[in-house]
């Protein structure tokens, strides 16, 4: 049994999202039979959410709906999926030539509700110009982090995937010494600011200060058009807990001191998804699935998430 490949590969140059809803009860089969066929290589990453698991009778301990969550300082909203598919490529049109494969065979009548190119920028920064991604764990860390270790789920991983819609013109107003103390880094040099305030990303996200600690595998890339734009956000994890504690912590629920990235960022969408391990070369949808496979699966009414 492995994982997903391609979850611990930085992220590629160009990669595309969708998020998928079942809309008809006979639509899992062929949903899952494309799924299950698939090559699982580094071209791809796939998930699937509470509602559809949950449809199936599978039980995947952990898995649950993306949490809605309004507080005074930010609003995070859910748009929670039944599946979530990441193709990554090494340019837009590999990205959008391995969506379109997957797009050809699934059923008709789902409900796209995320189509999403997105691309590496300036060698691994976020749109304000600051370097994402330095903290990730390395190496057996990464892996420690990102997947379960043992029993049924092991080598599967759970997904936290956000689109976050930044204003840069805001970010733009802000004097320097206040944009790097929303981040908590300098811009240039990357440095962690020594009086970073409390309400810094990198302080509200400090993995380390968790208990336990909130280690995560970030893979997040920038995505946009003139008129909209920002990160999108994703982050595999060995359970949720740990990416909806950072969440939590980011909106003010610990303390009342909301995450500085509030200031010129707000979350548009957000999903959890479960990302099978791969056995043979193909994903192993087991733990979702009834004793007798796909074939066993009666057409399931697929219920619209109700926002926590
Ligand atoms: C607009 C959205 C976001 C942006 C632009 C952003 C950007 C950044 C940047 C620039 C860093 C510092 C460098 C690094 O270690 O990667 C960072 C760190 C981090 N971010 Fe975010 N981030 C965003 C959202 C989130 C969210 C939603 C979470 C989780 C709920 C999160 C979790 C983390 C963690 C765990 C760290 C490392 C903290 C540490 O241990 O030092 N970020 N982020």
């Amino acid at each position: 049994m492995s994982s997903q490949p391609g979850i611990e590969l930085a992220p590629a140059p160009a990669v595309h999202y969708l998020t998928l809803r079942l809309k008809a009860p006979a639509q899992a089969k062929p949903l899952l039979r494309l799924f299950a066929a698939m090559a699982a290589d580094e071209g791809v990453i796939v998930g699937f959410g509470a509602p559809l698991v949950n449809a199936l009778g599978g039980c995947i301990a952990g898995l649950r709906p993306f949490p809605a969550l309004e507080r005074p300082g930010g609003s995070v909203p859910t748009t929670q999926g039944d599946v979530w598919v990441c193709t990554r490529g090494a340019d837009a049109g590999e990205a959008l030539d391995r969506v379109l494969t997957i797009a050809r065979g699934l059923p008709g009548g789902l409900e796209f509700v995320e189509d999403q190119p997105a691309f590496t920028y300036r060698g691994g920064r976020d749109l304000s110009g600051y370097e994402d991604g330095t903290e990730n764990p390395k190496g057996a860390d990464a892996a420690a982090a990102a997947f379960v270790a043992e029993g049924p789920l092991a080598g599967s991983s759970f997904c936290a995937a956000q689109r976050w819609i930044h204003d840069l013109d805001a970010l733009a107003r802000m004097p320097l010494a206040a944009q790097h103390a929303a981040m908590g880094r300098d811009r240039d040099t990357n440095v962690e600011l020594a009086d970073a305030p409390p309400s810094a990303h990198v302080k509200r996200a400090a993995q380390e200060s968790f208990n336990p600690a909130a280690f995560m595998l970030r893979r997040s890339t920038p995505y946009g058009t003139a008129r909209e734009h920002g990160l999108y956000f994703v982050a595999f994890g060995a359970d949720l807990d740990r990416f909806e504690r950072v969440m939590r912590r980011m909106v003010g629920e610990e303390d009342g001191v909301v995450d500085g990235l509030f200031g010129f960022s707000r979350p548009a969408t957000g999903g959890y998804y479960w990302c099978p391990a791969v056995k043979e070369g193909r994903l192993d949808l087991t733990p979702m699935l009834p004793a007798g496979g796909i074939d066993a699966i009666p057409d399931v009414e697929v219920p619209l998430p109700t926002p926590a």
